[in-house]
């Protein structure tokens, strides 16, 4: 796997310098596997979360958003089967006293093999894992000499399952009452969908098939939680569950599959680093399982997984809560439990791989005068601000002109004003953190009405009428 921890590093130190993500509580040296969105960070994040919702809800007349608590009755997870199904295989080094999840493992050692030699490594630890052949994993992790990388050894305990959610408790009566107030915080944001399907089912009229999304937190205790972004123990999803009639499933898995990677691809991506995997294993409540991996620079990684989970989830509900979850179709003139698909897309992932699309480091001088920029390309649409405006000299009445145009354009998108230093480093500023248009205000402006507009990507000038700016920016907005 072609990998290029130079540049994954760069992003990470670019987030943190550029006001985008940064450790949490960093005074206190931060904790692990947990981010807090700066300023740009923030932006980014809230648009491309508004553009699935987008994509979603508005652009589909079938499909409504809801947005339920984090925290469920606790039947909710012993019937979706989280209690009892929802761990890692994990490993202990008997040495280092370290702990890894055995997947992590192996792919890891896998990654400094030849090409051919990895993927027989994978197939076989995948077909370890399908058949929950652990004390076999084990074995084929001692035959590969697999080490561990604190201690050096091969000195293993038995492959073990971990469960992955936290527990809390609720009221005050925690202590003498144990056990009874647990609660979970929820480990993905689709049960608050499933619990729901009647409420919204009867008040919304909706007919099947029809869909429900939901954006929000969720969280697990990762064990092996690091490579930034991609892995924490608190994030967000924005999924969406599918709800159809049985025996349709295959139809609408490939479907929604098609319909995913078209939606990642007019996030900009190029097409070369996006594909589907296929599950080996599948989850305990889906029949068909796909993921859209991106090309991260720590190599191809999951990104959104669509899951055909069949009435596993529906049907669990109504035999823990005794209560009916059916749809009466008209059709067909039947009561059934739907079937349903899944697309479950981590939001913090899609930011990350937006990021990752977007970072370059470009040597932009000349042979005279050597000069480097990093550019972020976002899309207009994702990028945090679209547009900045720079009077050429903080007098002459240009600060004015331009802090008009900003007063102008900033009801429709979000502006930046900027009037220290010179003009190019303005731009390397705005170039750092994505700002696909810069614009200058000077003294042309006030004989005839015309600005210079600087394209982040091109690095072009050309001089358009003020009055323009704001529709040609809402015009890059709407790709
Ligand atoms: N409801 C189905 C579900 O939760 P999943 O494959 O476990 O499926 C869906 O998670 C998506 O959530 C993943 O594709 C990934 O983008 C994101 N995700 C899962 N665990 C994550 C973590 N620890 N940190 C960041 N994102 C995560």
């Amino acid at each position: 796997m072609a990998t290029d921890q130079n540049k994954f590093q760069a992003i990470i130190s670019h987030c943190k310098e550029y006001g985008f993500i940064f450790p949490s509580s960093e005074i206190y040296d931060g904790l692990s596997a947990v981010y807090d969105y700066g300023q740009y960070g923030a932006e980014l994040k809230k648009n491309v979360r508004d553009y699935w919702w987008r994509s979603m809800t508005q652009m589909h007349d079938n499909i409504v958003g809801i947005d339920a608590a984090i925290f469920m009755h606790p039947t909710v997870w012993k019937a979706s089967g989280h209690v009892d199904n929802f761990s890692d295989p994990m490993i202990d080094n008997k040495d280092s006293k370290k702990r890894y999840r055995v997947d992590h493992l192996i792919e890891g050692y896998a990654d400094t093999l030849p090409e051919a030699e990895k993927d027989a490594v994978i197939a076989a630890m995948e077909n370890y894992l399908k058949e929950n052949d652990y004390a076999g994993l084990k074995a084929f992790i001692e035959e590969k000499k697999i080490a561990c990388a604190v201690s050096g050894t091969v000195n293993w305990t038995d492959i073990r399952q971990f469960n992955l959610m936290f527990s809390t408790e609720f009221g005050a009566v925690a202590a003498e009452n144990e056990g009874d107030n647990k609660v979970y915080l929820r480990p993905e944001t689709a049960q608050g969908i499933f619990v729901n399907f009647l409420n919204v089912q009867k008040t919304g009229r909706m007919k099947i098939p029809f869909g429900i999304a939901q954006v929000g937190k969720a969280f697990r205790n990762e064990i092996v939680a690091r490579q930034f972004v991609f892995r924490m123990r608190e994030f967000e999803q924005m999924e969406m569950q599918f709800f159809i009639r049985p025996g349709t499933q295959q139809e609408w898995y490939a479907y929604w599959k098609e319909e995913r990677m078209k939606w990642h691809k007019s996030l900009g991506l190029k097409p070369e680093h996006l594909q589907f995997h296929d599950h080996a294993k599948l989850a305990h409540y889906a029949d068909a399982a796909v993921d859209i991996e991106y090309n991260f620079p720590i190599g191809f990684k999951e990104v959104e997984g669509i899951h055909s989970r069949t009435d596993f989830d529906l049907s669990q509900h109504q035999k823990f809560s005794g209560k009916k979850l059916q749809y009466f179709d008209p059709e067909i003139n039947q009561n059934y439990v739907p079937y349903v698909i899944e697309t479950s897309i981590g939001l913090d992932r899609c930011c990350f791989m937006v990021l990752s699309e977007a970072y370059e480091e470009q040597e932009v001088g000349t042979a005279e005068k050597p000069d480097t920029r990093v550019v972020l390309k976002f899309p207009p649409k994702l990028a945090p601000i679209k547009l900045a405006v720079f009077p050429l000299t903080k007098k002459d009445g240009l600060p004015e002109i331009a802090k008009h145009l900003i007063a102008e354009c900033k009801k429709n998108f979000y502006c930046y004003y900027e009037e220290k230093d010179s003009i190019g480093k303005r731009y390397r500023r705005q170039d750092a953190i994505g700002t696909p248009f810069c614009v200058t205000v000077d003294h042309q402006t006030i004989e005839d009405g015309t600005v210079t507009v600087r394209h982040r990507d091109s690095m072009e000038q050309e001089r358009i009428p003020l009055t323009a700016v704001k529709e040609m920016v809402m015009k890059a907005m709407m790709d």
